[in-house]
């Protein structure tokens, strides 16, 4: 055991990275190690990385540079790296050669390996490289700490088989694999056990779940499934691809009462020419109607999206497109990027790139376009009351906390501590963009 040896765990990217850092959290705990938020007392500091744009890889590389001062002053420091970014060899490759005060570098795949990884660097001390490509298995059982004790995430598949053509996470993940649904269910019954309120089923397409499985289960028959637990209160789920999303999933929105009236759908543009080029594999029409669809099983559902600016070759008239599927689809919220070019994929060679220019002024027109929006529809709450989720007290107001409602929106609103972790009635008095403000209703 490493008693009193204190570790300090940075995390970029996706829940799926988030969760990941919980499992390395929960090994860490249970060899003695405790966690420390002072990177100055940090025995192992640990960087959980994220490949998916060119801005979360050079945090990372920042970052790394600036723990050689303290690598100098304490010897004795372990710097440890894994998550997406080492998944790539060329990366690899740049840390042994210009980061040389990093000891060990592991994978997406091999997280569970991290005890028998410490060992083997604490004898031979020199930089320690162990990163597979793959795992057939799916590994059960890796203890977790959990960031809250209200609300958790299940990892229900990994990988991804869609080979987005922008996308780097089919590489740095591996092929999609679903998880047992016994496994998942007892994994969201120990939580509800344990007080848990909400679930958050993680998988890069969830829609596809179950398709590597003998039972062939598929995603609305686990909701089903998961919706029948007792003590839970809510069950969210992320992320849905466009093309998977099948009726029976809708109809298992609609009639779970503990599924979240919120669907994550990422249309990424609304051109048919750049779709096709991006291996979306549905048209701006079929998206139109599909949403058209949602609203009409499910009239309150919030729907939420991603959208990629300055993918290859597009032009003014796509991104027209782009725009006119925000005004139709009257997204609640919208995750915004602008295109990175990520060495490996097929979009990485394409040619006609758009200028760096050029894709910011589509950027801005297209927040200018989503914003309104995202205004209205919580503009659209006020006087109503609504189940908030209470989580923490608000960052700019320490008399105010703040939640989520079933349909994912932020809330703030006065109460104490005590409230935290509970689902609460909150009527709604304000609306901005992005959050909403109320009074406990009871
Ligand atoms: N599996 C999820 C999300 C994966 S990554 C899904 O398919 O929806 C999250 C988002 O990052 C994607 O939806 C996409 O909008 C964005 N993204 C991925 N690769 C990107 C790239 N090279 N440049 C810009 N945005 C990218
Ligand atoms: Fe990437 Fe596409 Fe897979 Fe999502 S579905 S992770 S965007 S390849
Ligand atoms: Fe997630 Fe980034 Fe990896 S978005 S899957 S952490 S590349």
């Amino acid at each position: 055991m490493k008693m009193n040896k204190k570790y300090l765990i940075t995390t970029w990217g996706c829940q799926m990275n988030e969760h990941d850092s919980e499992k390395i959290e929960g090994i860490l705990n249970s060899l003695g190690y405790i966690a420390t938020s002072d990177k100055e007392k940090a025995d192992l500091i640990i960087y959980n990385t994220c490949l998916v744009r060119e801005n979360a890889e050079l945090k990372v590389y920042g970052n790394l540079g600036e723990l050689k001062r303290l690598k100098r002053e304490n010897p004795n420091l372990i710097i440890a790296i894994c998550g997406c970014m080492m998944q790539k060899e060329e990366v690899r490759l740049v840390i042994k050669e210009k980061y040389s005060h990093v000891d060990l570098i592991f994978g997406t795949h091999n997280i569970h390996k991290l005890p028998e990884l410490l060992e083997d660097h604490d004898q031979k001390k020199n930089m320690l490289v162990d990163v597979w490509e793959d795992n057939e298995e799916i590994v059960e059982g890796v203890p977790t700490k959990r960031k809250y004790d209200f609300k958790a995430f299940i990892n229900i598949m990994y990988g991804c088989n869609n080979f987005c053509t922008y996308c780097i996470v089919p590489y740095t993940r591996g092929r999609e694999k679903s998880r047992e649904p016994e496994d998942i269910l007892e994994e969201a019954l120990k939580l509800s056990k344990e007080g848990y309120k909400e679930i958050t089923l993680l998988g890069q397409n969830v829609n596809s779940y179950g398709k590597t499985l003998d039972s062939k289960l598929t995603f609305a028959q686990l909701l089903h499934m998961l919706n029948e637990i007792d003590d839970l209160e809510r069950i969210r789920f992320m992320t849905s691809h466009p093309k998977d999303l099948s009726d029976d999933l809708i109809n298992a929105i609609k009639t779970c009462e503990k599924v979240s009236n919120h669907l994550h759908l990422p249309f990424q543009s609304g051109s048919n020419r750049i779709l096709k080029k991006m291996n979306r594999r549905y048209t701006k029409e079929q998206y139109l109607s599909l949403v058209e669809k949602i609203r009409k099983e499910i009239p309150d559902i919030s729907l939420t999206t991603d959208i990629i600016v300055g993918f290859p070759e597009e032009t003014e008239a796509d991104f027209e497109d782009t725009l006119e599927v925000v005004r139709k689809a009257r997204f609640d919220s919208a995750f915004t990027f602008l295109y990175s070019i990520r060495e490996g994929t097929p979009a990485a060679d394409m040619e006609n790139q758009v200028p760096d220019e050029i894709k910011h002024q589509r950027f801005q027109k297209l927040l200018d376009t989503l914003h309104p929006i995202s205004f209205e529809r919580n503009k659209e709450l006020i006087g109503k009351t609504v189940k908030v989720l209470a989580e923490d007290f608000s960052k700019n107001d320490s008399t105010k906390l703040s939640g989520r409602t079933d349909t994912n929106r932020l809330v703030h609103f006065k109460g104490g501590d005590d409230l935290i972790g509970k689902i609460v009635n909150v009527k709604i008095l304000k609306a901005k963009t992005w959050t909403l403000e109320g009074e406990i209703d009871v």
